[in-house]
Parts: structure tokens; C-alpha cells; sequence
């Protein structure tokens, strides 16, 4: 089991190894198959400019996979898509605000130009504001927190479903966190006893909600769906920028995250934390809270029923 392994063990084994090596033989069908075909794997990672998904784009990359790299910054995102060049590995930026639906929309539109399948779709750009910046509200009028780290991703995700459908087996990965708050149905935009705190954990717990009933929802497609808490207070930018001590390496988080993009051994459906299964919120476990979720995100974002 991967998960018994020692953390430098698993690093060295995911990091070091080329992809196509790092699994045994699958069986047909078996979603750990996906880098087993032996061609090259389209990757969508948002917010692989900085932080974890830079470091997962340019280890994914340098294993010679199509990297779809996104940001909001030109300059930040050419330097990932010329690395990853550089090591033999294939990749575009796209640049999009996921502060904003329309830009979330013609993100999925470029992608869906430019490509007829997805085998992984990473959805890891977040926020965490900082008590000085106070509560924000995005161009759609949503709660910052709850519109980047969430309502983007569920957007995002529904339009490009049949390229990962197309795709399949293929994967979504949800990078949550293990800071989680139940969503209050009557304070969903945290008018009332806002806290950057309190904003963020309900977003991450948001994204947990989303997998958990997307797994239920994907049943039989061949796509699989997975949440993550990658590590805690990783040395990236949301965590040095405002002054707070690291606790653990980009490095560390970005095994994590590797393993489910990667692993035959990791379990759909779930919420890991690190290499490990784990339990997150009950909320995420109450069935009547996630489908009223999901309708209201789904409301939110403009889909249709
Ligand atoms: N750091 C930790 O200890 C920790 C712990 C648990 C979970 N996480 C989660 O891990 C994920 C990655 O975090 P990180 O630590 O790597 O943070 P980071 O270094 O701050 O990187 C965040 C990435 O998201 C992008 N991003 C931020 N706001 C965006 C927006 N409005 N539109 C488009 N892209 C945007 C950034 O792109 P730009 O170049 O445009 O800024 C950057 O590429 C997040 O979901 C975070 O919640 C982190």
C-alpha cells in the first residue's frame, strides 16, 4: 500500500520515477489505468502558477504530459509553460480570473478549442484573504472565498465533464483543506459574522460537499472525483505572504497530491488527507445538505437544471 510507505519513501517513488513507470499492470477499466496507456495525459491544473500546482505542473510535465497551466498571470504562467518546455514536456497557459463566471466560461471554451478529451482535471487555484482585506464580493456578487475555491471549480468542472467523459478513465481532484465549516443554507455568502477564517474553511468544505456528490452523480461514467487536504501550512505563497510560519514543504503536499492523480491504489469518492483516506465534516456526509448544495451552487453559477 502506497499509504504504508514513509513520506521520503513515497517522494522519491512518485517524483523521481517517469509516470507510465510508477504503476503495475491494471486491469481495463480500472481508473489507476490512465497513465498506463502510454501516451501523453492532457492535465488541466487551475492555479499552476504558483505554490502546490506550479510544483505538481512542472513534476507532471517533466514526466512528459500535456500541462494545462492556468492563472492570472501572464509572466507567472509563461515561465511554468517554458520549465515544463524545457523538460521535455508539453504545455499552454490559459489565463483566467475565477473571480469572475465569464471568465470561467471562456476558460472552458479555449480549453474545449484546443482539446477533444481531458484525462485530469485539478481543480487547486484557491484564496485565503487576510483579516486586513476584509469581506469581498466578486463581479457575479458572490462571497470571494466561496466563488474562487468553489463556485468557479463547480462551473468549471460541468463544462468540461464530456472532455473528461471523453477522457475517461480520467480523474478531478478537489484541493479542500482540513480547515472545514458547515455551510449555513441562510448565511451562504456570510453577510453575518464574516471572518477570512470562517470564509475559507466554508469554501474548502464546499469543495468536499461537491466531490462527495459528484462521485454519486459520475457513477458509471469512468470518471473519478477526489478532495484533498495536501498538507498544513505548506511554504507557498498563501501561507508566506501573510507572514504566517511554515509547517510543511510544497513537496509534501505535492506527494499528495500526485498520488491521486496517479495512483491505482487511492480510493474514488473520498477525502484524503496527505496519502490517507480521512473523514472530513459531517456535512459532507449528510446526503440532504449536498444535493441542496449542489442545486444552489448550480443556481448560483447560471447552470441549468
Ligand atoms: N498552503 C497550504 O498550506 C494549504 C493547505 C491546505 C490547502 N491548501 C490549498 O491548496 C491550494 C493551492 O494553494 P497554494 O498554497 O499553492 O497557494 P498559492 O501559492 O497562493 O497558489 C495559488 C494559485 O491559485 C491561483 N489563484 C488565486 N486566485 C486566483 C483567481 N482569482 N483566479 C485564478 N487563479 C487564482 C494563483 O494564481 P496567480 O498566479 O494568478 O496568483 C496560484 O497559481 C489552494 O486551494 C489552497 O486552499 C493549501
Amino acid at each position: 500500500m502506497l499509504a504504508a510507505f514513509p513520506l521520503q519513501a513515497l517522494l522519491s517513488l512518485l517524483l523521481a520515477l517517469p509516470l507510465p513507470l510508477i504503476h503495475g499492470p491494471s486491469e481495463e477499466g480500472d481508473p489507476g489505468a490512465i497513465f498506463d496507456r502510454g501516451d501523453r495525459q492532457v492535465i488541466l491544473i487551475t492555479g499552476s502558477t504558483g505554490g502546490l500546482g506550479r510544483e505538481t505542473a512542472l513534476r507532471l510535465g517533466a514526466a512528459g504530459h500535456h500541462i494545462l497551466v492556468h492563472g492570472r498571470s501572464d509572466e507567472r504562467g509563461q515561465e511554468v509553460v517554458s520549465a515544463i518546455r524545457e523538460a521535455g514536456g508539453a504545455a499552454d497557459f490559459y489565463r483566467a480570473d475565477l473571480a469572475s463566471l465569464d471568465e470561467v466560461r471562456e476558460l472552458a471554451a479555449q480549453v474545449r478549442a484546443s482539446h477533444d478529451r481531458l484525462d485530469v482535471l485539478v481543480n487547486n487555484a484557491g484564496i485565503w484573504l487576510t483579516a486586513e482585506e476584509g469581506r469581498r464580493v466578486s463581479e457575479d456578487g458572490h462571497e470571494l472565498h466561496m466563488q474562487v475555491n468553489h463556485l468557479s471549480h463547480f462551473l468549471l468542472t460541468h463544462l468540461l465533464l464530456d472532455l473528461l467523459e471523453e477522457g475517461a478513465p480520467s480523474r478531478i481532484v478537489h484541493v479542500a483543506s482540513t480547515a472545514q465549516r458547515p455551510i449555513d443554507f441562510d448565511n451562504v455568502m456570510l453577510e453575518q459574522g464574516y471572518s477570512d477564517g470562517r470564509a475559507y474553511a466554508q469554501s474548502k468544505l464546499a469543495q468536499i460537499l461537491f466531490n462527495h456528490e459528484l462521485h454519486e452523480r459520475l457513477r458509471g461514467t469512468g470518471i473519478s472525483t477526489y478532495a484533498l487536504h495536501p498538507a498544513t501550512m505548506m511554504d507557498t505563497g498563501m501561507v508566506m505572504d501573510r507572514g504566517a510560519q511554515p509547517r510543511a514543504s510544497v513537496e509534501e503536499g505535492t506527494a499528495a497530491l500526485l498520488q491521486l492523480i496517479v495512483s491505482d491504489e487511492v480510493e474514488a469518492g473520498r477525502y484524503y488527507n496527505g496519502l490517507n483516506v480521512a473523514r472530513a465534516n459531517e456535512q459532507a456526509y449528510d446526503t440532504e445538505a449536498r444535493a441542496r448544495f449542489w442545486e444552489l451552487s448550480a443556481q448560483l453559477v447560471g447552470l441549468e437544471r
